[in-house]
């Protein structure tokens, strides 16, 4: 799988997508992160990219022709089927999940389309854009963070990107409830004990103890999610 992210800060997103699990699968091979600059691709021999709104109002906005030919660069290298995909993030979009990124995944090539100061000209994001994401309703200072946190999600889901094929299924959201609690060494901590059917070695026991441990949770934490659960198993 291949991230594209268009930015005017490319050290930003590669270096916060660097470290770590993801960090590990890019140099194993199983996903590639780039960084365009859209800057690099500005007319404007002073480097500008933003320029005031038409009809006023406070703050610039990126202008549509350095943005469309970064874009077309990606497109030049890769193809236009792959270059298909682009998601631009904003608060705007539809909010961001763990469906969304599980459809996401199954793409070869993903591009992300970072906005900073008001925006972006409508007209170049009405050309390429094919999916409007917000990570939540609040307002950041750019679509760096928002990226990085889709790109993360995205990319643990890729195959052979967590060694643990388990692990992703099992928890949080997977299956619609909230992760059980888990306990490592050692067995007292704090006078606290871990839970006697953890140490049981029953796996059935264990299997069903932490169902029961999840229904609780999501129940307590999440209704929404706890009444979706329900629904579905009916
Ligand atoms: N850009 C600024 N705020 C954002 C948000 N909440 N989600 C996605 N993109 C954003």
């Amino acid at each position: 799988m291949n991230f594209h992210i268009l930015t005017l800060f490319p050290e930003m997103v590669l270096q916060g997508l660097n470290t770590s699990i993801i960090g590990k699968a890019t140099e194993r091979g199983y996903i590639s992160i780039e960084a365009v600059n859209i800057r690099d691709y500005t007319l404007d021999r002073h480097g500008k990219v933003d320029d005031y709104t038409y009809g006023g109002g406070a703050g610039m906005l990126m202008q549509a022709q350095p943005v469309y030919d970064a874009y077309q660069s990606i497109v030049g290298r890769i193809g236009q089927e792959r270059a298909r995909r682009v998601v631009y993030v904003t608060p705007q979009g539809k909010t961001f999940n763990q469906e969304m990124a599980q459809e996401m995944a199954q793409e070869s090539d993903l591009i992300f389309l970072c906005g900073h100061y008001e925006g972006i000209d409508e007209r170049v994001l009405e050309e390429i854009v094919t999916d409007e994401v917000s990570i939540g309703d609040y307002v950041l200072t750019g679509g760096e963070l928002p990226a990085m946190v889709m790109i993360d999600a995205i990319a643990r889901l890729v195959s052979g990107v967590l060694h643990n094929g388990e692990s992703a299924q099992t928890e949080s959201f997977e299956n619609g409830l909230l992760e059980y609690p888990q306990y490592s060494r050692p067995e007292i901590w704090h006078e606290k004990r871990v839970p006697e059917i953890l140490l049981s070695g029953d796996h059935v026991k264990v299997d069903a103890w932490r169902l029961e441990q999840s229904l609780l949770r999501t129940k307590e934490r999440r209704p929404d999610l706890y009444e979706k659960y329900l629904q579905g198993q009916s």
